[in-house]
C-alpha cells in the first residue's frame, strides 16, 4: 500500500496533486470539474478585489513543449471565490481548498485580506505575488523591499493561514535574499513557481497571442528545470515550518516524483491540465503510485526533500 496524501498548515488532503491557480478554476462549473475529479484539492483563480475581464484574446496558446499565456487577471472577482468555497466547505465531505487572491495595489490587497480576516472562512489562502500579465504592474515579489513591507502589513493583522504564489528566481544570491525576507513571517507556504514571465513564442514571423506585442508567461515543459530549482533552493533555506507547494512542468508522475524529492508537499499542475483535462489527475496519480511502489516508498514523507548529490 502506498499513501500519496499530505498536508498543509495541518489541513489534510487525500492525495497531493490539485490544479495550478489560472486552470480550470475561473467559474464554479470549472472549480466543480476538479473537486470531482481524483484531484486532492483545488485552488481557484486568483481573485482581485472587483471583476475583470482580463487581456484581449488570444491570450493563451499550446506549443509542443508548453505554452505562453497573458490572461491579465480575469476573475469574477474574489468575492464570488470566497463565497464559493465557504458555501462547498460546509459539506462534510468536502476536500480543503485554497483561494487565490492579490490587489491591484497594496491597499487593495490589504482590503481584501481584511475581509477575509473578518470573515467565517477558516480555510488557506494564496497570495500571488507573481503574475507577469498585467500592463504596468511589476511581479511583487521581484522588488524584494515591497515585499517585505507587504509581508509585514498584512501579518500585522491577518491571523489565519496564508502562503505566497513566487515568480521564479534565477541567481542563488536572489534565492538567499528571498528566503531571508520570507522566514521573517509566519508564512504556510511558499508556492514554486508561477509561469517564467514575459517569453515571446512566434510562429512564422508572427507572436502567437495578442497581448502585450506577444510577451507572455512560459508554462510547461519549459520550465520543469527553473521550478525544481526553486523548490529545492527553498526547501533548503526556509523554516521547516514554512511548507513548499511545487508547480512547473508537471505532466507525468515522474514529473510529480521529482518536486516531492525536491522538497514539495503538494504539486500543481498547470499546462497539462489545461491541454489532458481533469481526467490528468488519476493518471498521474496512478504513475506516482506506482514510481513509489517500485522503490519501495509508502508514503510522500519517505522521500520528500532526499534528492541525491554528486559528491
Ligand atoms: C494571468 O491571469 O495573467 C495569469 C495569472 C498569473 O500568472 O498569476
Amino acid at each position: 500500500m502506498v499513501s500519496t496524501s499530505t498536508q498543509i498548515a495541518g489541513f489534510h488532503f487525500e492525495n497531493c496533486l490539485m490544479n495550478a491557480a489560472g486552470i480550470y478554476c475561473m467559474t464554479k462549473e470549472e472549480l466543480m470539474e476538479i473537486e470531482n475529479s481524483q484531484a486532492g484539492s483545488f485552488i481557484t483563480k486568483t481573485g482581485t478585489l472587483e471583476a475583470r475581464s482580463g487581456n484581449p484574446e488570444p491570450r493563451y496558446s499550446a506549443t509542443s513543449l508548453g505554452s505562453i499565456n497573458s490572461m491579465g487577471l480575469p476573475n469574477l472577482g474574489f468575492h464570488y471565490y470566497l463565497d464559493f468555497v465557504r458555501e462547498l466547505e460546509k459539506e462534510e465531505s468536502s476536500k480543503n481548498h485554497f483561494l487565490s487572491v492579490v490587489g491591484l495595489s497594496p491597499d487593495e490587497t490589504h482590503l481584501i485580506l481584511k475581509e477575509i480576516q473578518a470573515s467565517d472562512y477558516q480555510g488557506l489562502v494564496e497570495l500571488n505575488l507573481s503574475c507577469p500579465n498585467v500592463p504596468g504592474k511589476p511581479q511583487i515579489a521581484y522588488d524584494f523591499e515591497m515585499t517585505e513591507n507587504i509581508l509585514s502589513d498584512i501579518f500585522s493583522y491577518y491571523k489565519k493561514p496564508l502562503g505566497i504564489k513566487l515568480p521564479p528566481y534565477f541567481d542563488i544570491v536572489h534565492f538567499d535574499q528571498a528566503a531571508s525576507i520570507f522566514n521573517k513571517f509566519p508564512l504556510s507556504f511558499v508556492n514554486c513557481i508561477n509561469s517564467i514571465g514575459n517569453g515571446l513564442v512566434i510562429d512564422d514571423e508572427q507572436v502567437v497571442i495578442k497581448p502585450k506585442q506577444g510577451f507572455g508567461g512560459i508554462g510547461g515543459d519549459y520550465i520543469k528545470p527553473t521550478a525544481l530549482a526553486n523548490v529545492h533552493a527553498f526547501y533548503q533555506r526556509l523554516n521547516p515550518s514554512i511548507q513548499i507547494i511545487g508547480t512547473g512542468g508537471v505532466k507525468s508522475g515522474r514529473d510529480a516524483f521529482e518536486h516531492i524529492l525536491c522538497g514539495a508537499s503538494m504539486v500543481q499542475i498547470g499546462t497539462a491540465l489545461q491541454e489532458e483535462g481533469p481526467a490528468i489527475f488519476s493518471r498521474i496519480l496512478k504513475e506516482l503510485e506506482e514510481i513509489m511502489l517500485e522503490k519501495g516508498y509508502h508514503s510522500l514523507e519517505d522521500f520528500r526533500g532526499k534528492l541525491h548529490y554528486l559528491s
